[in-house]
């Protein structure tokens, strides 16, 4: 339920905007206070009476008509905000609100919010694979804002791809569960790495490794269901961040470690990410061209985050590291907690099957600095992210009260 829960809903003009009337109706029956804006573009696709009977507030369209109170209404909405749903967010409102334009009631608000704001896009295929489409989207997540990705389809243009609005039911349970979230790391930051990084060798080539950072935005997700501040910090993968995090994408193993030190105030650090350990020492200017023989490469190591980040623990922060092996297991994980001065650390073996880099399962063992473990078996990357929250809560909880 969402009882008490003031929940603005900003319509954009797209096609799918009459759906926008099935997510009123449903937030209303949850018992949410809901409060619609409409850009004018929205107002040639549905009536603006449509959203006044199903919200059963008044629904505002211009930014410049006599105010219905005397509060200013787009701040008055932007402060009794608990969140922000625009649906269907069309190309122009991602295009506008990335490049901080305030032009209308809508975007205006927006602005003026510091309440979580969700996009639920729908588009034109084309537009939303539009490289400044894409773009703005990454630019938003930087910020904080969230996405509700499109599903793939018939679109109403007639064309078969990604676009098409998400169903009202989806988009109202990422609603319930954001508001209702559980919320035991509520005011802890965590930051996630995830991911591979990448070596240049020359301008086509590069050392990178096969992880594809499924573990690692699984955590990010499990952290931000519980109500932290998450930030993750990525290689290259081909994921969606999830709902929620504040994202930072980088390529190198140096750019990860800036990131992370960046975001080193912490209070929770989980670095599941594969960084490259080795980089090549001379990058070439041109395309190294194919001769007979053998090419030897030079490397040198790239920056060693998870040292860095355990010589500079400060009190109270909680380090997880993870160690991806395909043979001595335990003993490489024990090492690696001990030297690393880790909390915890989660250890796999990659050879396995039904573990390791790209499958959506995973088979790992938590070590803890007091010696104890948990084993647990080949269980969905989800819900390894949520039993490894658990702990790390668990642990973090017992360890304040013994301060
Ligand atoms: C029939 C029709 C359907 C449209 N559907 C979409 C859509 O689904 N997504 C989108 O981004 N733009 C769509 N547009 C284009 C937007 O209406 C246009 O970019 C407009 O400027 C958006 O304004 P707004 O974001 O202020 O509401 C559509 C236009 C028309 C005429």
């Amino acid at each position: 339920m969402l009882s008490g829960k003031n929940i603005v809903v900003g319509v954009t003009g797209g096609i799918a905007a009459y759906k926008a009337a099935d997510v009123v109706s449903r937030l209303k029956k949850l018992d949410a206070n809901v409060y619609v804006i409409m850009t004018k573009h929205a107002t040639e696709f549905i009536q603006p009476l449509t959203f006044q009977s199903l919200s059963q507030n008044y629904v505002v369209t211009e930014m410049f008509e006599d105010p219905k109170t005397w509060d200013v209404e787009h701040i008055s909405l932007a402060k009794r905000a608990d969140l922000f749903l625009i649906v269907p967010a069309t190309a122009n409102i991602i295009g506008k609100v990335a490049n901080g334009i305030a032009d209308d009631m809508l975007t205006t608000t927006v602005m003026a919010t510091e309440a979580p704001v969700f996009f639920a896009l729908a588009m034109n295929t084309k537009m939303y694979q539009n490289k400044i489409t894409q773009s703005n989207f990454d630019r938003l997540m930087q910020f904080g804002y969230h996405m509700i990705w499109p599903d793939s389809g018939r679109l109403a243009c007639g064309d078969v791809g990604a676009g098409k609005l998400a169903a009202p039911e989806s988009i109202v349970e990422i609603v319930e569960d954001y508001l209702n979230r559980p919320k035991r790391l509520s005011g802890k930051k965590v930051v996630v790495t995830a991911g591979p990084t990448r070596e240049a060798v020359d301008p086509v080539r590069f050392i990178s490794n096969r992880s594809s950072g499924k573990m690692g935005y699984a955590i990010a997700e499990a952290a931000v269901k519980e109500g932290a501040t998450v930030v993750l910090i990525s290689g290259p993968t081909r994921l969606n961040p999830p709902i929620g995090v504040d994202f930072t994408g980088v390529t190198t193993t140096e750019e990860m470690y800036e990131a992370v030190f960046k975001n080193a105030d912490a209070d929770i650090i989980i670095k599941a990410a594969a960084p490259s350990d080795y980089r090549p020492v001379e990058v070439a200017s041109e395309k190294i061209k194919k001769e007979s023989g053998q090419l030897a490469l030079a490397l040198e190591k790239t920056p060693d985050i998870l040292k860095a980040l355990g010589l500079n623990k400060r009190s109270g922060q909680f380090l997880v590291g993870f160690a991806a092996e395909t043979q001595n297991v335990e003993t490489y994980a024990l090492k690696k907690l001990k030297e690393k001065n880790l909390d915890m650390i989660v250890a796999n073996n990659v050879a396995q099957q039904g573990a390791g880099f790209d499958g959506d399962t995973n088979i790992v063992t938590i070590y803890e600095r007091d010696g104890s473990s948990e084993s647990l078996g080949q269980m969905e990357k989800s819900k390894i992210a949520e039993a490894l929250m658990d702990r790390i809560i668990l642990r973090t909880q017992s360890d304040a009260k013994n301060e």
